[in-house]
């Protein structure tokens, strides 16, 4: 097998997000676009595809640039105390509530929000943020006069806010509020070469700060990287990386230095979880073996699809019913990539 070694690399590092694929320089070209405007942007994409940078980036990259940015993380705001974490409280406005306290908005005042999470808000407060975006004023928690404020959105999820809608979860009006602008950032596994280009950029980063030095990389590790999904997408890639630099030793980076679920050691259980979201898989699997067989089932379906398809992954995806995307993905995850049905 061969050893991999650093490759030359023209990369873009675009407000720390660093990358060398077209996907993410359209995605950046979109960024320095409505950056300058003062629309509400919806980021959309999984977790660590870098969300936050780019809602810092088109923060640093507005007019607003020398005022606040400030994140709210809305999965950790309880019902009780969002209100107050929001638009603040005066004193006296609760049990506890011994002095006035600012919340987001006024802090933000000028200067941008970033509402990570957004899918996760409660009901209840969603209903106050919108009031706010609609007047632009908002009214701290036990407080009788409301007053203005001027903030710029960017919101984020993981989650389809469509979906959320659809099932009562999450409020029209304010989707239509938060998403004039929605932007997705592509996972990892879907950036043209940022792979390899981000695991160099992560191996330059520990080989100066740790006592090992890698130089290269083996096939088997390799391979091992190239064919596990990423789930966890680039944050996940540089736990893996700085998990070799502290398990491992010698200038190769070995397969046996990768984490358990890169090295397909995860339990099946987990690896059904990701089954059970897509369409393919057969529901109720409980075993391994009815696992191995579920993962046969799919192989035999998608491999049958291609043929019929003349290998066009388009055409295979389209019969089976589900996207592009997910098939790649499947493909991925079943091995099937590399393999004879990969033209396309
Ligand atoms: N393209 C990238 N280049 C370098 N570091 C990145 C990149 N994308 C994400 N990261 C790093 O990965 C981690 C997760 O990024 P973050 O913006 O918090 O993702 P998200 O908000 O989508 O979960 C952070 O440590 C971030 O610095
Ligand atoms: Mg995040």
């Amino acid at each position: 097998m061969n050893e991999r070694r650093r490759p030359d690399f023209s990369l873009d590092n675009f407000h720390g997000i660093i990358s060398g694929s077209p996907q993410m320089r359209r995605l950046f070209t979109l960024i320095e676009r409505v950056a300058v405007s003062e629309a509400s942007v919806l980021l959309r994409g999984e977790t660590g595809t870098g969300k936050e940078l780019a809602a810092a980036a088109i923060h640093r990259l507005s007019p607003r640039y020398a005022r606040a940015f400030q994140a709210v993380n809305c999965a950790t705001l309880t019902p009780e105390l969002a209100a107050s974490e929001l638009f603040g409280h005066i004193r006296g406005a609760f049990t506890g509530a011994i002095a006035h306290r600012k919340g987001i908005f006024e802090v933000a005042d000028n200067g941008t929000i970033f509402l990570d999470e957004v899918a996760e808000l409660g009901v209840e407060i969603q209903g106050r943020l919108l009031r706010v975006l609609q007047e632009r004023t908002f009214v701290p928690v036990g407080a009788v006069e409301s007053r203005r404020v001027d903030i710029r959105l960017i919101a984020a999820t993981h989650k389809s806010l469509r979906e959320e809608v659809e099932a009562k979860r999450f409020r029209e009006d304010l989707m239509y509020r938060i998403r004039v602008v929605p932007l997705f950032i592509p996972p990892l596994v879907e950036r043209d070469g940022d792979l390899e280009a981000l695991t160099w950029t992560f191996i330059d980063e520990f080989n100066q700060k740790s006592g090992r030095h890698i130089q290269s990389i083996s096939g088997d590790a390799w391979d091992a990287m190239q064919s596990y999904w990423w789930p966890g997408n680039v944050r996940e890639l540089r736990n893996a990386i700085e998990y070799a630099f502290a398990i491992g030793e010698g200038p190769s980076l070995g397969a046996e230095d990768l984490p358990p679920e890169l090295r397909g050691e995860i339990p099946p259980k987990r690896l059904m979880l990701r089954h059970a979201t897509h369409h393919l898989a057969p529901t109720g699997i409980e075993s391994p073996s009815d696992l191995r067989a579920s993962e046969e089932l799919e192989r035999g379906m998608i491999v049958e699809a291609l043929q019929r398809a003349n290998g066009s992954k388009s055409g295979a995806a389209e019969q089976l019913g589900i996207s592009r995307t997910t098939l790649w993905r499947k493909m991925r995850e079943l091995r099937l990539l590399n393999g004879p049905h990969s033209q396309d």
